[in-house]
């Protein structure tokens, strides 16, 4: 990451620095209480101001599957649905509270279960020998249910899409097989597994609503996410996922 006079993140010393926005006191009052309990994974608050937010930098190797080839090993697919595992099970140990309290980026969903991370994907967690260690960028948390967050997680890891350039995901036995070892990791019950392509699709259907009114009302980052036509590949995966479910199920429960 470099830093950038634009509205991205940028590195200060041991901390990393982002413009405010409205959902911020939520955000820190995530990290504030993930702290308190013990949560050692995510950055912590390090406070913010009028125009200004600040987070610790955590160490390690950042990007997405296509970067390294660590990212995409199974040593990594493993500890992030530990990790998302550990990181809801400290969540729900505050979330109605948090819930109550604050506003977030993405509509909160009843049932709160937990505070969802809304972007558990390997562009945002970090690396360290092949294994994650941390959750940044926490942007898009939300009040919800466990399996919107986890179905959403497994769409990005496994990854669930028809437009994968990469030799070990491009089939859909390469990614049902890594569906099936990130829900294992997870610990998500075999009775549990049936529904999540179905919540995959909703997630991804109210991601693309979401990217539409954003953009609707000239919030330029999204804006240039339909420039660059995310919202078609969305609408291919959730093609692609409600085509295959049955073979997506039967590899999760088999
Ligand atoms: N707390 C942190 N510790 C270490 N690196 C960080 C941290 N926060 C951000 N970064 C670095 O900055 C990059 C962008 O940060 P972040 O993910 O918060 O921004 P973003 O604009 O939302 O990016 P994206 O939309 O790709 O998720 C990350 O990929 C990572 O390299
Ligand atoms: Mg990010």
């Amino acid at each position: 990451m470099q830093a950038t006079t634009g509205s991205e993140p940028f590195r200060q010393g041991d901390l990393i620095v982002k413009p405010v926005a409205a959902w911020t006191p939520g955000v820190h009052a995530l990290l504030v209480a993930l702290h308190r309990h013990g949560f050692d994974a995510a950055p912590i608050s390090a406070g913010y101001d009028e125009a200004w937010e600040r987070v610790t930098y955590l160490p390690g190797d950042t990007g997405d599957l296509d970067g390294h080839a660590a990212m995409r090993g199974e040593k990594a697919l493993r500890s992030a649905a530990s990790l998302l595992r550990r990181y809801h099970d400290c969540s729900s140990l505050f979330a109605k509270d948090l819930e109550a309290d604050y506003t977030w980026q993405l509509p909160a969903r009843s049932p709160c279960e937990v505070i969802c991370h809304g972007d558990f994907a390997p562009y945002n967690v970090v690396l360290n020998d092949g294994e994650v260690t941390g959750i940044i960028d926490f942007e898009a948390a939300h009040p919800g249910q466990r399996i919107w967050d986890l179905a959403y997680a497994v769409y990005r890891w496994a990854p669930l899409s028809s437009s994968i350039a990469l030799e070990e995901m491009e089939t859909l036995a390469a990614q049902v097989d890594r569906a099936r070892i990130f829900a294992d990791a997870y610990g998500l019950s075999i009775a549990e597994r049936p529904s999540l392509p179905g919540i995959i699709v909703e997630r991804l259907e109210a991601l693309l609503a979401f990217m539409e009114r954003e953009a609707a009302r000239g919030i330029e980052r999204y804006r240039r996410n339909l420039q660059e036509g995310h919202d078609r590949i969305y609408r291919e995966d959730i093609a692609y996922i409600r085509k295959y479910s049955i073979e997506i199920v039967a590899g999760l429960t088999g």
